[in-house]
């Protein structure tokens, strides 16, 4: 059975199967449609993106759909455990879908499921689907994954797509990365360990000083707040400007796995170099390709 956990379970032939397939499913519309099947969808944390472009995605291969908008409603409110519901949703669905403020949710669901889990965000541990379609993302602007600059920004403490995001690119060759954030929400040891010794890593506070070492690839995130105990007062002043993208490259691309708050002002949105709305497409046909491989 093929769950998906962790960014880190990902060779790059098993990536480069992923965006053939996506890029087929994408050109091939009605043939497309032959996969018969049920997706379940469970999300105890809010979502726009990753859970409607599961569902489309599923729609668009031809399978059909059941979903809990608000998993909190379900019977987890009479105490059942994430185990039991997943025995039974995995009698009605082929694959399941699941967010969970809980880091290792995933894990621990896919221990006891009779269906593959596909991990949609597990707390502020990781989000392996979005990691993926950050990474097609990047090829089809680029053309290749190695050999760039990459400028990560904002919240990397909470932010589990930032994390997922660099056990990826520890696949590739020739990587430079860039950590923009403070202090107080620096990148967990765990991940920062890991990648130290698979890319070139440089860390700053300063967002103008990262961009004047002309990345490829800025990936902007937003402040998850909602992950930090009340009254912690910390500052979180990333934010992109017209003068910051006169600075940057013609060729570079701008990415956000979305929602954003002020780190990318809207009269950005029209500059061709910002992609985040192409980039959540894209997540729509990657998450196809996955669900092709889990069915
Ligand atoms: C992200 C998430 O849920 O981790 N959103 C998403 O899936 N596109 C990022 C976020 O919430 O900031």
């Amino acid at each position: 059975m093929k769950h998906i956990l962790t960014a880190k379970q990902f060779t790059v032939p098993e990536i480069n199967h992923l965006m053939d397939q996506a890029n087929w499913l994408r050109h091939h519309g009605r043939v497309a449609k032959r996969h018969e099947g049920v997706l379940a969808t469970l999300f105890y944390e809010p979502s726009t993106r990753t859970r409607l472009s599961f569902e489309a995605a599923m729609h668009r291969i031809g399978g059909s759909v059941i979903s809990v908008e608000n998993a909190n409603n379900s019977s987890a409110t009479k105490g059942e455990s994430i185990e039991d519901t997943v025995r039974i949703v995995g009698q009605y669905a082929d694959v399941i879908v699941l967010r969970h403020p809980e880091v290792g949710i995933a894990a621990r669901a896919a221990a006891v499921s009779p269906v593959p889990i596909i991990n949609a965000g597990d707390g502020t541990g990781e989000h392996p689907t979005q990691a993926l379609l950050d990474i097609y993302t990047v090829k089809s602007h680029h053309g290749r994954v190695s050999g760039l600059r990459y400028c990560l920004v904002g919240d990397m403490k909470h932010g589990r797509t930032i994390h997922s995001l660099i056990y990826l690119l520890g696949l590739y060759q020739d990587i430079h990365i860039t950590l923009v954030t403070n202090g107080k929400l620096a990148l967990p040891d765990e991940v920062l360990n890991f990648i130290t010794t698979k890319a070139k890593i440089s860390q700053t506070e300063s967002l103008e000083q990262a961009i004047r070492e002309q990345p490829d690839v800025v990936y902007m995130t937003r402040f998850q707040r909602e992950r930090c105990q009340a009254g912690n007062n910390i500052q979180y002043d990333f934010r992109l400007t017209e003068s910051l993208m006169d600075q940057l490259k013609r060729e570079a691309v701008i990415l956000h796995p979305l929602p954003r708050q002020q780190e990318i002002p809207s009269c950005l949105d029209t500059d061709p170099r910002c992609v985040y709305f192409r980039q959540a497409k894209n997540g729509m046909w990657m998450r196809a390709a996955l669900l092709v491989e889990a069915l």
